[in-house]
C-alpha cells in the first residue's frame, strides 16, 4: 500500500490533466468524471495499481473491470471486434456503451483487471475531458465508479471525496456528469449480442443499430461466475431501506418522486426530491445518485419512491433502484 496519502484536488484545465495523467502513469489512482458517473482510474496495464482500486473501494472480491480508450483505434489495440461490434462502436462511441469483446493479441490489460477472463471490457467515454485525459495516459485506463463498496455512485467531485478521500491520490473537479447512470454493457462474444447491464443508451436504441433484439445476461453461468458488484442484487445502497412503486409517504419517510402526481402522506415526508417534474427519463437519471445521496443523507429511515416508466432509460433506473431496495 501506499500508507497515509492525502487526495490531490485537480481542476478541469491543461494543468489538472497533465497532472493527472502523470499520476496514472506512475500507478497512481485517479477519480475522474465520465458523462455517466466519476470513474477510479488506474493503468490497466499495471497491476499493482489495479489492486489499488480494489483497495481504496475497499471491494471485497477481485470483479473485472472496465478499461478506458481515447478512440475506436486504441480499442482496437484492446479487443476484437467483429462487424456486430464495430457497428455498436461506431454509432455509440464515444458515449455511454461499454463492449465486452475477446481480448486481443497486443493487449496489455493485465489479467486483474479482467479478472483471468479471456474477454475484456472497453469503453470510449463521451466526456471530451476523459478523453483528453486517456490520449494523454496513452494506456487503457480500468475505472469502475468511483465510490466505496456497496455505496451509490458519484455524480460529483464531492460525492467522490465524501468516500474515498485520502484513500485515493486526486481527483478531478469536472462537475456534474450529464448522464447520471453508468454505461450500457453489451456483450459481443460467439456471434451473440448480450445485454449484460442496463444503462445510459436505451436497450431500444442498440437494438435498431443491430436490426434484432438483444439477448438477456451472460451466455452461461461459468460467465457469470465473476460477478461485479455492479451485478449484485444489493450494490446501490443507500443506508435508508427504499421501497419501490410507493403511491404514499410513510410518516418520516423520504420521498423520491417522478412526474407531476404527487402521493398521499408527501407532507409529512421529511425530505424530497423529484427526479423529473415533466417525466422526462434522462433527466430523471441524471439525478437518480445525487438525489438518492441527498434524501439519504437527511438520515430518513426509508425512501418511499413513486413508479417510473420501464422503457428507453427506465430500464436502467429500474435497475439501480431494484438494487438499491434489495435486502442487504
Ligand atoms: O459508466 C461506467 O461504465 C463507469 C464509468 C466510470 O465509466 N464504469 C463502470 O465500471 O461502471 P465497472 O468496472 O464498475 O463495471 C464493471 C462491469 C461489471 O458489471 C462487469 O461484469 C463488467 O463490467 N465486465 C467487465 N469485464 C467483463 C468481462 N470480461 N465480461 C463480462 N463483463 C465484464
Ligand atoms: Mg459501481
Amino acid at each position: 500500500g501506499h500508507g497515509q496519502r492525502v487526495t490531490e484536488l485537480l481542476t478541469a484545465d491543461a494543468g489538472g490533466l497533465a497532472r493527472a495523467a502523470d499520476l496514472l502513469r506512475l500507478g497512481r489512482l485517479v477519480a475522474f468524471p465520465t458523462e455517466t458517473v466519476y470513474g477510479l482510474g488506474a493503468d490497466a496495464t499495471n497491476p499493482r495499481a489495479v489492486a489499488g482500486i480494489y483497495a481504496a473501494k475497499q471491494r471485497p472480491s477481485f470483479n473485472p473491470l472496465i478499461s478506458h480508450l481515447p478512440d475506436i483505434a486504441a480499442a482496437e489495440r484492446e479487443g476484437v471486434f467483429d462487424e456486430d461490434a464495430m457497428r455498436l462502436a461506431r454509432a455509440f462511441w464515444p458515449g455511454p456503451l461499454t463492449l465486452v469483446v475477446p481480448r486481443a493479441e497486443t493487449s496489455h490489460i493485465c489479467d486483474l483487471a479482467t479478472a483471468g477472463l479471456d474477454s475484456v471490457a472497453l469503453r470510449v467515454p463521451g466526456l471530451p475531458l476523459a478523453r483528453d485525459l486517456l490520449s494523454l495516459v496513452g494506456r487503457p485506463v480500468a475505472a469502475p465508479s468511483a465510490n466505496r463498496s456497496g455505496r451509490v455512485s458519484p455524480t460529483r467531485s464531492d460525492h467522490v471525496l465524501a468516500d474515498l478521500i485520502d484513500r485515493i491520490d486526486a481527483v478531478i473537479d469536472g462537475g456534474g456528469t450529464n448522464v447520471g447512470l453508468e454505461s450500457t454493457i453489451v456483450s459481443c462474444l460467439n456471434g451473440e449480442m448480450r445485454l449484460l447491464r442496463p444503462g445510459g443508451v436505451p436497450r431500444e436504441a442498440i437494438e435498431e443499430v443491430l436490426g434484432r433484439t438483444l439477448l438477456d445476461g451472460p451466455a452461461s453461468k461459468d460467465e457469470e461466475a465473476p460477478r461485479a458488484p455492479g451485478m449484485l442484487e444489493s450494490h446501490y445502497a443507500p443506508r435508508a431501506l427504499v421501497r419501490l412503486a410507493a403511491d404514499d409517504v410513510r410518516p418520516g419517510e423520504g420521498a423520491l418522486l417522478f412526474g407531476s402526481g404527487r402521493p398521499r402522506g408527501i407532507e409529512g415526508a421529511r425530505a424530497v426530491r423529484n427526479l423529473s417534474e415533466s417525466g422526462d427519463l434522462v433527466e430523471a437519471a441524471a439525478n437518480l445518485f445525487a438525489y438518492l445521496r441527498a434524501i439519504d443523507d437527511a438520515g430518513v429511515e426509508a425512501i418511499a419512491v413513486t413508479p417510473i416508466p420501464a422503457h428507453g432509460l427506465g430500464e436502467a433506473i429500474n435497475d439501480r433502484l431494484r438494487r438499491a431496495a434489495a435486502p442487504r
